[in-house]
Formats: C-alpha cells, structure tokens, sequence
C-alpha cells in the first residue's frame, strides 16, 4: 500500500523557490495500480521522486506499507524516463545492477534473474549491450530490471512512450501479467489517454502548472477483457479526454 499524506515539494535554490507539488494526498490500495496523467511540466515526475524516497525533503508524509518511505529499508522499483539502462553493461548486468546497488541478497540468486529473463523473452540476450536492442527490447530489459527486486512497490516514469503504437499494446500486456503475477503496488505516469485507462485501476489527473490533482478516476474498465476493441473504451476515451481537457484549459484561464 502507498499512502501520500498532504504531500508538497519545493525546489529551493539561492535564488528562488518553486513549488512543484502542492497538498496531495492519495493511496494505491495493495497490489492496485494508478496512472498519474498532467501535462509538462505539472510535477509528474518529482511526485514520483518523492514517493521512491529520492527527493530528501518535502512536507507531509509518503508512507510504503505503513512505514514511512526509505529506500533503506524497502525495496522500490524506480523506471526512470527513458530507461535508464547504463550503455556499458550487458543486458544481464543491467538487470543485475538494481540488485547490486540494493545490495540484495537476492543478488546471489542468479535464478531470479533467469526466471525474470524467460517471462520476458529475453533469453539469449544477455550477452549483448542496450543498443544492440530494438526499442522494445531496451524495455522489457527495464521491466526485468525492477521486476528481478521483487519490489515492495513500483514506480514508473512514462514507461512505455518511446515505443511505437503496436509494440507500446504489446509491452503493456507484458508488464499486465508481470504484474498480476508480482502483486505490486504500482504508480506510473503516462500522457496516452489509453494507457492510463487500460493499466491504471484509478487514473489521478494532475493540474497545469498547480501540481495538485484536481481529479481522481476509480477506472470501470480496469481489466475488462479485451478491452481495447470495445466501444465502452472508446467512448471512456473521449469522456477522459473531456474531462482533461477542460481541467487544463481552466487552469490556462486562472
Ligand atoms: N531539480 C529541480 N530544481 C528546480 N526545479 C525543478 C527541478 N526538477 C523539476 N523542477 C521544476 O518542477 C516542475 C515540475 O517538474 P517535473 O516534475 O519534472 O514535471 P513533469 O514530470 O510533470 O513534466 C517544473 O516546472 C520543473 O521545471
Ligand atoms: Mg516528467
């Protein structure tokens, strides 16, 4: 479970403050998924910073399982945008690395690693280096990467845009049974309408330029089968899209 209490962050330098996130409060529920959608520059990203336990100071509380946050003691499964793969390790390494940065003991489980590899189609990769990958490739990477932790929670920054449409459906699938499989507490950050409604259970809409939420989704659509081809999801496309739209406009008028 993911509880964020009242939280607000704020940039400080020496020559002025900013104030990227201001009063929100939601929880993901155990093992439930949320999609966070705002637009540029709204605080996607530093929300999920926070949570992950990587920004040192901000107001009110981000709790992980009834503990306050600490990378220390728990276990996050942090995607940064783009990756985040490191170009000089191989594709194994890579997926070691988040093991070996938490010094888990999980490390020495080379079976972890392999398991993950097969669910996700990546045997006989190992060997090879991040741009010896295609796009898709480079991304299940990733999910083997934070999935090989066996996160307390997972946190993702706009997972799967540098993909293109087809492989973006494909890899959304993968980390759907990945994470179905794991059970984890997810948050992840999106600006595809579509993926918000198809993988977030509750889908939270982030303010321009406020960073607070000025709407939250309990999504009736969240693991429908095939989903996607239906007309309820098309036309949940278009409400959320309304809904979004006007919210943003708003907030350009204000
Ligand atoms: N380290 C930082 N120092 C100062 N301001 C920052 C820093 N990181 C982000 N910001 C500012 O905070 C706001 C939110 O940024 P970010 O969380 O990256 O937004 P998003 O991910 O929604 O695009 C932006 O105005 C950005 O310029
Ligand atoms: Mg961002």
């Amino acid at each position: 479970m993911i509880e964020i209490n009242d939280l607000t962050v704020t940039y400080k330098s020496d020559k002025e403050q900013y104030t990227a996130i201001k009063n929100v409060t939601m929880t993901i529920p155990d093992g439930g998924t949320c999609a966070l959608i705002g637009p540029s520059g709204c605080g996607k990203s530093t929300l999920l910073k926070a949570v992950a336990g990587l920004i040192p100071s901000f107001e009110g509380n981000v709790e992980i399982n009834g503990a306050p946050v600490n990378p220390k003691e728990q276990t996050i499964g942090f995607m940064p945008q783009n990756y985040g793969l490191l170009p000089w390790r191989t594709v194994y390494d890579n997926i070691a690395l988040g093991m070996k940065i938490k010094k888990s003991p999980a490390l020495l489980d080379k079976n972890t690693i392999k398991g993950v590899m097969h669910q996700l189609g990546l045997e006989g990769l190992g060997h090879r280096y991040p741009k010896e990958l295609s796009g898709g490739q480079q991304q299940r990477v990733a999910l083997a990467r934070v999935f090989a932790l066996k996160p307390d929670i997972l946190l993702m920054d706009e997972p799967f845009s540098a993909l293109d449409a087809i492989t973006r459906e494909e890899m959304q699938d993968v980390f759907l049974k990945l994470w179905r499989k794991f059970e984890v507490s997810t948050i992840f950050v999106t600006h595809y309408v579509e993926e918000a409604l198809y993988l977030g259970q509750k889908i939270v809409i982030l303010s321009a330029g406020s960073g607070s939420i000025s709407n939250v989704i309990d999504n009736p659509l969240f693991g429908v089968e095939n989903v996607r081809g239906q007309e309820k999801f098309f036309q949940m496309g278009l409400k959320l899209r309304e809904i979004i739209k006007k919210d943003w406009e708003q907030a350009w008028e204000s």
